[in-house]
Parts: structure tokens; C-alpha cells; sequence
């Protein structure tokens, strides 16, 4: 069994690592600044509060611990966000990173499984994304996942790091059983926003676009449990003490739902008609974004088990359905209120 470290453990997708590890037998440490993440989210170890962007903290943080890899969670990612305010993206995702790096080598922390996304693909020029597929960023956000996604390769050659960078499609759903789901303060997302919408919570529900070359003309996007993406992680793991060098998978189903796909489906899962209305499209939003898991599969042996959209959806609603009435304050006043 091992000791993690889980960098952004009191985030939405690390929180539902942190359970899965804890489930499984290994003992997980938190590493989170909390700018995004919640305080009640961590329930599966201890949180070192600790911001990548200070040296000292996380030299603190290595000291006298003895992690067996890290998990790499923390980072900004909202693309929308990263277009208007590039340079807290690099700093975050970039130089956060770096900063990580040099304390796990001067530790001897020799193994990082690492949040990588979609995103470094830009515009896909095929309707099934595979590892192979060029990296062609437009916007900061991807750019700088697939900077640190180049500095584990550099790091492969110069410092024998093991590395797994794990490329996310749509990470959804939720855990309501063990209290931990998506919140963030500013919501972006799409499932999120449908079932507030179904709750009568929030801003209207608006759709991005209904003009694209897809069936109903809205976009498509490959949805992929977070209990699912916190499996591929823990098998991460495993590979890392076979395999030396960086390495990198894509994680998805394999299928694309369209935005009318979600609402509808959000709509039998919840029983509520969901008001919504169109509107002009979302600046950088490819039309298709699906994703070729073979690789994962075959060498990790990845088998997501939320393999249809509606128990996706319907973990979500539950977790959602049970929150008190949402807001930002809520989020960040109410530690019973898990997840980011
Ligand atoms: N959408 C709406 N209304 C909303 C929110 C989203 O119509 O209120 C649409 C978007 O326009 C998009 C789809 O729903 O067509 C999905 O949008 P999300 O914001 O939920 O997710 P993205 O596909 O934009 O994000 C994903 C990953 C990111 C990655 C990005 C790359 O979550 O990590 O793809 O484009 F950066």
C-alpha cells in the first residue's frame, strides 16, 4: 500500500481520489491552498495548507514526510478564465508545477501521476481524439497543461521521474454517498448548470450555440465518471512501478452527447422540465470532443464502470438534489458542504 500525496485533494476530482485511495488501502495526505477547493471535502487524511506557488511551504510540506508519488490536481481550469487572465494561469498551472517537480526531486519522490485535459488538443482534426492526435492548443489553459506535460518528459530524461499525465475529457457525476461532488463558486460546467436549472438554483440554463454541424446542431462531449478517472489514477500507480519515463492516456467513454442530450436526460433522471433558452455560442468551444480510450484500457487496464450517461447524471443530480440551497457562500461558509 502506499502514501500519496494528493496535491488539490480538497478539489472535485481530488477529493474523489482521495476517497478511492482511502477505500483501497493507502493513506493519502492533502496538499490544497483552498482558493478553490473546500475544507469539508477532506475527510480521507490530513491537509497540509500549502500554496504551489510558495517554495518554502512546500519544502515544509516534503520535510520529514515520506510519500511513495504525488497526485497533481491543483490547477486553474477554466478555459473562459484563462483567455482573460493568462499569466495566473501560467503561474498556476506552470510555475506551480515546476515548483512541485523541484520539491518531489529534492525529496526523492520519484513518481507524479498528473491532471492533464482535453484541452491540449484544441481543435480536433479527427471525431475520435487519441494519444496521437497533434497538440495545438488555443487558449492559455491548454497551453499550459501541455507545457508541464512537456516538462515531465524533460523530467523523464534529466531526473528519472515515472510519470502518467492523464488527459480528461468531461469529468462528471458524483459520490452522494460519501458526501463529495462538483462545487465550484463560479460555475462554468454543463451538468452543474442543467441541474440547478432542474432545482430552480442559479442563473437560467442557457445553451452555447445550436448552430453547429452536429445531429441537433449543439455540441458533443465525451462525459466520464470521477470515480472513474480516480480508478485510472490508482491504476496509474501500479503501471509507474512497471513502466520507467512519462507517459500519457486519454480518458473518456468513447461517446458524444450532445447539450440536448444532457438536458434530456438530466430532465427523466430529476422528473423536471428544464427551462432553457439559446444563446450565441461560447468563444473556443469545438463542436466535438470525444475521446479514444484504447490505450488506457489496454495498458492500464481501464474499465470505467459509468459507461451510459443518465447514472452519471443521476449521481450528480442526487448530490446536488441534497445540497443546501446553492451558493457560493454556502460553499465556502458550511464545511458539511463538500467538493470543488
Ligand atoms: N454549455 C452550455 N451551457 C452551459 C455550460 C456549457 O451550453 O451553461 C455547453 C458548452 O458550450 C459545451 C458543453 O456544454 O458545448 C460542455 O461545456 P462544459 O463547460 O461543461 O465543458 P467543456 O467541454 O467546455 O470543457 C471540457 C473540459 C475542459 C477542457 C475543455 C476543452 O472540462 O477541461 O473541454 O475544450 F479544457
Amino acid at each position: 500500500m502506499s502514501e500519496v500525496l494528493i496535491c488539490g485533494g480538497a478539489g472535485y476530482i481530488g477529493s474523489h481520489m482521495a476517497q478511492w485511495l482511502a477505500e483501497h488501502g493507502h493513506s493519502v495526505t492533502v496538499l490544497d491552498n483552498l482558493s478553490t477547493g473546500h475544507r469539508g471535502a477532506i475527510r480521507w487524511g490530513d491537509l497540509i495548507e500549502a500554496d504551489l506557488l510558495d517554495p518554502a511551504a512546500l519544502e515544509s510540506a516534503f520535510h520529514g514526510r515520506s510519500f511513495d508519488a504525488v497526485m497533481h490536481f491543483c490547477a486553474k481550469s477554466l478555459v473562459g478564465e484563462s483567455v482573460a487572465e493568462p499569466y495566473a494561469y501560467y503561474a498556476n498551472n506552470v510555475t506551480g508545477t515546476l515548483n512541485l517537480l523541484e520539491a518531489m526531486r529534492r525529496h526523492e519522490v520519484n513518481k507524479l501521476v498528473f491532471s492533464s485535459t482535453a484541452a491540449v488538443f484544441g481543435n480536433p482534426v479527427s471525431d475520435v481524439i487519441d494519444e496521437e492526435h497533434p497538440k495545438a492548443p488555443i487558449n492559455p489553459y491548454g497551453a499550459s497543461k501541455l507545457m508541464a506535460e512537456r516538462f515531465l518528459a524533460d523530467a523523464a530524461h534529466a531526473y528519472g521521474l515515472r510519470s502518467v499525465a492523464l488527459r480528461y475529457f468531461n469529468a462528471a457525476g458524483a459520490l452522494p454517498e460519501h458526501g463529495i461532488g462538483e462545487a465550484h463558486a463560479c460555475e462554468t460546467h454543463l451538468i452543474p448548470n442543467v441541474l440547478r436549472a432542474a432545482l430552480g438554483q442559479g442563473p437560467s440554463l442557457k445553451i452555447f450555440g445550436n448552430d453547429y454541424d452536429t445531429a441537433d446542431g449543439t455540441c458533443l462531449r465525451d462525459y466520464v465518471h470521477v470515480q472513474d478517472l480516480a480508478q485510472a489514477h490508482a491504476l496509474a500507480l501500479g503501471f509507474m512501478d512497471r513502466h520507467e519515463g512519462a507517459h500519457t492516456f486519454n480518458l473518456g467513454n468513447g461517446q458524444g452527447f450532445s447539450v440536448h442530450d444532457v438536458i434530456a436526460t438530466a430532465a427523466s433522471v430529476s422528473g423536471v422540465a428544464i427551462p432553457y433558452e439559446v444563446a450565441p455560442r461560447r468563444a473556443g468551444d469545438p463542436a466535438r470532443l470525444v475521446a479514444s480510450s484504447d490505450k488506457a484500457r489496454e495498458l492500464l487496464g481501464w474499465t470505467p464502470r459509468w459507461t451510459e450517461l443518465a447514472p452519471i447524471i443521476e449521481s450528480a443530480w442526487r448530490w446536488h438534489r441534497d445540497q443546501p440551497r446553492w451558493s457560493p457562500h454556502h460553499i465556502h461558509a458550511d464545511a458539511s458542504i463538500q467538493a470543488a
